[in-house]
């Protein structure tokens, strides 16, 4: 066996998630569609080795991701690295489950314990850093759910919880019902954020962010792709929309109807801009401005190559070169910032509450 991986920061810089002590790095990884799916064996050791070795130490799973296999390929290759638990954060996500039957999936108190038990076997590890609620689930009262993660973070079996795409509303009505029956409340919100996503982060989860100070695991930063410019004159072999054509039939129709021109052009647009004012490309751009959004805490990449993290990862270097002017400019160009909340006429406060 080859010797133990020693994670190396690197540059990585790390943030609070949330109001949580948990430190993470700004750039983590996940594993859906990729790992298990389209990428098996030793290429998904090649991915996740380099991306440990450029300082990224946060991995993202789902009990779902190909069935089961996606933690499977993850759990074999840290095993293989050698890499020292308490160096790596790992998180799952509990929800669809991998198999039918009525208790198999969903948000109740059998399935989060039931399912989470398998996705700990299959990444072979006692615990997770976190654990996400992936959907909501309308049909188990809520009371049900957050006293079923508060115990199983008790177990230790999970360090903390989080919710994905649950609305503003349902996020709330956890945290209420953490803080009446003194339970463990979530700490993050796993949420789709990038250019052409923003309305529900930075709109809808607005007064979240203040009042909890809610924290955010980012997903699809660069909307599978299309903001790295592939698709800008069709759909390339071997890529995401050609390689899982059938989930994504209705993304590859969308690119054709005058939207998907639309965000095509937008995409042509920013890349002009990318290379004229920041020397990057509409890549970099999209993840870096993503990670400057002061209520992300991490933005999970995927890869299907060790090439895609590298370059990624020079987002790095662009994310102080974000000024509050190019961020302006960028505005301009999407066009689809959410408006602020109404002031119906009194003036606004700044970020410490003054006048
Ligand atoms: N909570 C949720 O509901 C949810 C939903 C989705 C994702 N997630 C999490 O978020 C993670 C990231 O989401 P995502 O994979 O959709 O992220 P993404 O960054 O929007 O898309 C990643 C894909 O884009 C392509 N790509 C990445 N870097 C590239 C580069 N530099 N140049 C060209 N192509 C590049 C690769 O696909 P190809 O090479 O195949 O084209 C890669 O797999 C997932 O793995 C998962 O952990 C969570």
């Amino acid at each position: 066996m080859a010797a133990p991986l020693e994670y190396n920061r690197k540059n990585m810089p790390f943030r609070r998630l949330g109001p949580s002590g948990l430190r993470v790095p700004v750039f983590s990884l996940g594993g859906w569609l990729t790992f298990g799916g389209t990428v098996v064996g030793d290429p998904v050791k090649d991915i996740v080795k380099i991306a440990l070795e450029n300082g990224i130490n946060m991995f993202d799973e789902a009990e779902t991701y190909s069935r089961g296999k996606s933690e499977e390929e993850l759990g074999r290759v840290l095993k293989e690295l050698g890499v020292r638990r308490a160096d790596i954060i790992l998180t799952t996500k509990i929800f669809w489950g991998t198999r039918g039957g009525p208790n198999n999936s969903g948000l109740s108190r059998k399935h989060i314990i039931e399912g989470l038990r398998e996705s700990l076997a299959r990444l072979q590890t006692d615990y997770v850093d976190i654990v996400f609620a992936h959907r909501p689930d309308h049909t188990v009262p809520v009371e049900e759910t957050v006293r079923a993660f508060s115990w199983v973070i008790d177990q230790g079996w999970a360090y903390y919880w989080g919710t994905s795409e649950w609305s503003a509303r349902e996020i709330e009505e956890a945290y209420q019902i953490a803080h009446k029956f003194g339970l463990h409340a979530p700490v993050a919100e796993q949420c789709e954020h990038h250019l052409f996503h923003r309305e529900r982060p930075e709109g809808e989860y607005r007064t979240l962010y203040k009042k909890y100070g809610l924290g955010t695991t980012v997903w699809s930063a660069l909307a599978s792709g299309l903001l790295t410019g592939k698709y800008n004159d069709g759909i390339p072999e071997g890529s995401r929309f050609d390689t899982n054509g059938k989930f994504f039939s209705e993304r590859v129709k969308k690119l054709q109807t005058e939207e998907g021109r639309r965000q095509i052009e937008i995409v042509k647009t920013l890349t002009a801009f990318a290379e004229k004012e920041l020397s990057c490309s509409v890549t970099h751009l999209a993840l870096a401005w993503v990670a400057k959004n002061p209520n992300t805490s991490t933005v999970i990449l995927g890869a299907t190559k060790p090439e895609q993290v590298l370059d990624n990862l020079k987002a790095l270097e662009i994310i102080p070169k974000l000024t509050p002017q190019i961020l302006e400019k960028i505005d301009e160009i999407v066009g689809n910032k959410p408006d602020a909340l109404p002031s119906f006429g009194r003036p606004g406060l700044d970020i410490h509450g003054r006048l």
